[in-house]
C-alpha cells in the first residue's frame, strides 16, 4: 500500500560537457553578489577548475572570495572559520567546488549564516530546527553523497568525533552543476566508494515493512541495476563518459527522495551504523557502507524477507532458491560478490580498522544517542543488535 508523500526536489540540474562554464549566469540567476567559492584539498586546484570558475565569475563581475581545505568527513572547525570569513566579507550566496563534503560543508556555514548569532553545532544536536539559510549551489566533481539534491548536511565535530546530520529543505541547493568529465580524474576507490553509497541511498529506501509502490520499486531497482552495470565498466574504464553519466545522474536522483516515494522514510540504519565508524575512525563514506551492509543484511533479512526477495530476483537477478529464505541469502552473497568485484570491502577488516569490543560499545552507544529509541524499517534495532552487527562485521 502507497504511503501519503510529499516530493519536493527543487533544485536546478544543469548537466553535460563544459556546464561549469554556466556557473556565473546561474549565480546571478539565483540571486549571488558576493559569492564564496569553497572546495577541498587539491583536486578541483589541481585540475583547474577552480582557476577557471574564478574567471568566469570575474568576467560576469561577481565578486569572490575562497576557502579550500574542506577534509572527507568535513570538520566542523572549518564550518566555523568559513561562518566568520563570510559574515566579514558580507557573502551572500556559496558556491560548493567538490563532493559531499565539499558541499555539506557549504550547507552547513550557509546555515550559519542564516541564524548568526546561533551556534550551528545545535542543529546538529537536534536542540533546535533550522529556521533560515543563505542559498548555495554546487560544481559537482564526485558522483556520491547526493548532497547537490539532497536535503542533508553530515558533518563531524573533530573535537569529539561525532558525525551528525540536519535535515531540512531550507539547505537544498539551488542548482548543481553535473559534468561528467570533471569525475574522470577520480582515483578508483572513490568510484566506486560513491557507487556504493548512490546504491546505498536507494537501498535504505528499498528495505522498508512499511508503505511502497510498484512505480518507485521500479524506479528503485532501474536505478540499482543501472550503477551496478557502471561501477563495473568504471573499474575497467574510468574514461568511460557514457558510464560517468548514468552514475552522476542515479547519485542525485537516488538521494532526492524519488525512491522513497510512498514509503514509511526508509529503513537508514546502516547509514547511522556507518556514519559512526566515520566519525571514530575517519572511513570512507561509501566503503563503511559496504563494509557494514551485509551484516546487517543477514541480521535484518527475516524481519523484511519480501523486500530481500524482490530484491535478490530484481536487482542481483539470481535464480530463485528452495526457499524464499535461501533466495533472499543468494541476493546478499550477489551483492558481496559485487563488492568484491568493484574492490570494496564487505567488513570491516578490509576496510581496514579492527575496532575493539570497547570501540564497539561505544559506535553503538553514540548511534543509540542519535537514534534515541530503536530504529529501521526493516527491523529496528537497539544497542545490542547494533553491537551484534558491529562484532559481525568485524
Ligand atoms: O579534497 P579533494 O582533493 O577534492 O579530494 C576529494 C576527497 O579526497 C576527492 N575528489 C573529489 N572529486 C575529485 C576528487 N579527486 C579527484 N578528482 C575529482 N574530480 O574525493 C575524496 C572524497 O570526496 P568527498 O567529498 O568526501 O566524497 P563524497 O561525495 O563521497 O562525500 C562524502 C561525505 O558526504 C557525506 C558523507 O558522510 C561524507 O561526510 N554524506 C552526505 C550526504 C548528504 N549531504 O546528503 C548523504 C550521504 O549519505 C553521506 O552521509
Ligand atoms: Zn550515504
Amino acid at each position: 500500500m502507497a504511503f501519503d508523500f510529499s516530493y519536493y526536489s527543487p533544485t536546478k540540474v544543469v548537466f553535460g560537457k563544459n556546464t561549469e562554464n554556466k556557473v556565473g549566469e546561474l549565480i546571478k540567476e539565483f540571486g549571488g553578489k558576493k559569492v564564496l567559492i569553497h572546495y577541498g584539498g587539491k583536486s578541483a586546484v589541481a585540475s583547474g577548475l577552480i582557476d577557471k570558475v574564478k574567471t568566469i565569475l570575474d568576467g560576469e563581475g561577481i565578486e569572490h572570495i575562497e576557502l579550500g581545505g574542506v577534509v572527507p568527513n568535513p570538520h566542523l572547525g572549518l564550518v566555523r572559520e568559513g561562518a566568520e570569513l563570510c559574515k566579514k566579507e558580507k557573502v551572500d550566496f556559496i558556491l560548493a567546488v567538490g563532493g559531499g563534503s565539499v558541499i555539506d560543508s557549504a550547507k552547513a556555514i550557509a546555515y550559519s549564516l542564516g541564524e548568526p548569532d546561533k551556534d550551528v553545532w545545535e542543529l546538529f544536536l537536534r536542540e533546535r530546527k533550522p529556521k533560515e539559510c543563505i542559498p548555495i549551489g554546487s560544481i559537482l566533481t564526485i558522483s556520491a553523497a547526493g548532497s547537490e539534491t539532497s536535503s542533508s548536511c553530515v558533518i563531524t565535530n573533530e573535537k569529539t568525533k561525532e558525525k551528525r546530520s540536519c535535515n531540512s529543505d531550507l539547505s537544498r541547493p539551488r542548482f548543481a552543476i553535473m559534468d561528467p568529465v570533471l569525475t574522470m580524474t577520480l582515483p578508483d576507490y572513490q568510484t566506486q566508494s560513491g557507487c556504493a553509497d548512490i546504491m546505498m541511498h536507494t537501498m535504505e529506501r528499498y528495505f522498508t515493512n512499511g508503505g511502497n509502490m510498484e512505480m518507485t520499486d521500479e524506479i528503485a531497482e532501474g536505478l540499482l541495476r543501472t550503477v551496478i552495470k557502471n561501477a563495473k565498466i568504471l573499474h575497467k574504464d574510468p574514461k568511460n563518459y557514457e558510464a560517468r553519466a548514468e552514475v552522476m545522474w542515479a547519485g542525485s536522483l537516488s538521494h532526492n527522495n524519488l525512491t522513497g516515494c510512498g514509503n514509511d522514510g526508509g529503513d537508514f540504519m546502516s547509514h547511522k551504523l556507518e556514519h559512526e565508524m566515520g566519525g571514530m575512525f575517519d572511513v570512507t563514506h561509501g566503503a563503511g557502507l559496504a563494509a557494514i551492509w551485509a551484516s546487517w543484511a543477514r541480521y535484518v533479512y527475516k524481519d523484511c524477507l519480501p523486500r530481500f526477495v524482490k530484491y535478490a530476483l530484481n536487482v542481483m537477478q539470481v535464480e530463485p532458491g528452495e526457499t524464499d529464505e535461501d533466495t533472499a541469502l543468494r541476493g546478499i552473497e550477489a551483492m558481496e560478490e559485487f563488492y568484491r568485484e568493484i574492490d570494496m570491502p564487505t567488513n570491516m577488516r578490509e576496510l581496514g580498522i579492527e575496532p575493539t569490543d570497547e570501540e564497539i560499545e561505544a559506535m553503538a552507544e553514540s548511534c543509540m544517542r542519535v537514534c534515541k529509541k530503536p530504529s529501521g524499517s526493516a527491523k529496528k534495532l537497539d544497542k545490542d543488535d547494533m553491537i551484534a552487527i558491529y562484532k559481525a562485521a568485524r
